[in-house]
């Protein structure tokens, strides 16, 4: 079926004597047993699972065309999960520009664990091969990039790791699963800020990973990957699991995802080719312009290019902030992924290691008409 099907349908079944449509809110934290100590329900503790959450992970996986999803309290505890299932000694390959807390996660927490990492280029396909020691495990990857959209070319990737029998991760947050299906690409597992996109609505936070292998013996699959063992086991024993009530509201976000990603994606592109055209712009970058260097190969690999950009101001920070000052429908504010427009300037948020430009503006695109954001911008611009 195709993805507006799923999102309206995968995980969901009619549940208990009132048949709801709509699922209830399974706020039990504990399932009765049977007199033999079986569990009848299939439950019996909030922590290793949820009617909620068990929806929510089918419904993921089936967006991921993966074989197998699990959700987290947050996009950077999934990240921690895919980490932590590696050994102290094991070498991981990141992309030297995802998310600016991932590779904080690595040179922080998973230092302390012994877990030794090398941030890369990924546009640079000999230096990922350079960086490769007989300890490498993982390659992680994110593309588009945040925030500075930089599209790695995840074939490429996957072929450099299966060489050397490393695992690929890929942080699809910004492309969505509209866009994007890296585990058909060979990826071996998905991660998700939840948060952003598929929630959509700036009201919940959550992370998932989804993954290509494995369906599971009660699925009639095989036994789960080894991979999918061990993060089951992290996330039920560490417990960084996400509510019953933002299971739900993002099972009810999800709905509407494939639309409001795609509306997303066209207001996007118009309000980036606007400021490519306006002479206090002194670079726009969006996957979707023909300028940007990665666009050919997100054309190959993407179906759209999504809702976010950034942009770098002539003048420096000072006029970017001038900018951000001078516009009214964009909110100043962190995140991304929300009906509405918001705006944040990035290297004062990621702190001394950032590698954002100081006149770089990240711009998520909202759901308000494109021409109403243009003109927002435009009267902005002005004023500059
Ligand atoms: C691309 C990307 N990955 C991961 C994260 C972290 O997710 P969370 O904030 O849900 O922990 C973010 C958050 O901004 C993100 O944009």
């Amino acid at each position: 079926m195709k993805i507006e099907t799923r999102a309206v349908h995968a995980g969901r079944k009619p549940e208990g004597g009132s048949r709801d449509v709509v699922p209830a809110i399974h706020l039990s934290t504990t399932f009765h047993k049977a007199d033999d100590g079986s569990l009848p329900g299939g439950y019996l503790y909030g922590r290793p699972n949820n009617p909620n959450r068990e929806s929510l992970e089918r419904a993921l996986a089936s967006l991921e065309e993966g074989a197998a999803a699990l959700a987290f309290s947050s996009g950077s505890a999934a990240t921690l999960a895919v980490f932590q299932s590696l050994a102290p000694g094991d070498h991981v390959i990141a992309a030297e520009d995802a998310y600016y807390g991932t590779p904080i996660l690595l040179r922080t927490v998973m230092a302390n664990w012994g877990l030794k990492h090398t941030l890369v280029n990924m546009q640079d396909l000999s230096a990922v091969a350079r960086a490769i020691t007989p300890a490498t495990r993982l390659i992680w990857t994110e593309t588009p990039s945040n925030p500075l959209l930089n599209v790695t070319d995840l074939r490429a990737i996957v072929a450099l790791a299966k060489k050397c029998g490393a695992i690929v991760a890929c942080d699809n947050t910004w492309a969505t699963p509209l866009f994007q299906l890296p585990l058909n690409l060979g990826v071996d597992v998905v991660m998700h800020s939840v948060t952003k996109y598929l929630s959509g609505h700036s009201d919940v936070t959550l992370g998932a990973l989804v993954f290509r292998e494995n369906l599971g013996k009660e699925n009639g699959g095989e036994d789960k990957s080894p991979l999918l063992e061990k993060i089951t086991s992290i996330q039920h024993e560490g417990g960084a699991v996400p509510s019953p009530f933002e299971c739900w509201l993002t099972l009810r976000g999800l709905q509407t995802f494939p639309y409001r990603v795609r509306a997303h994606s066209e207001n996007a592109h118009r309000v980036a080719a606007f400021l490519s055209t306006q002479p206090k712009i002194e670079a726009v970058h969006y996957p979707g312009l023909r300028s940007h260097p990665g666009h050919k190969i997100a054309a190959a690999q993407m179906s759209g290019f999504g809702g976010m950009m950034s942009i770098q101001v002539k003048g420096g920070q000072a006029e970017a902030f001038k900018l951000i000052a001078g516009l009214k429908l964009f909110s100043h504010a962190t995140s991304l992924g929300s009906t509405h427009s918001l705006i944040e300037h990035r290297a004062s948020v990621e702190g001394a290691a950032t590698r954002s430009p100081a006149n770089l503006l990240r711009l998520s695109i909202g759901l308000e008409h494109p021409d109403d954001l243009i003109d927002d911008l435009a009267q902005a611009l002005k004023k500059l």
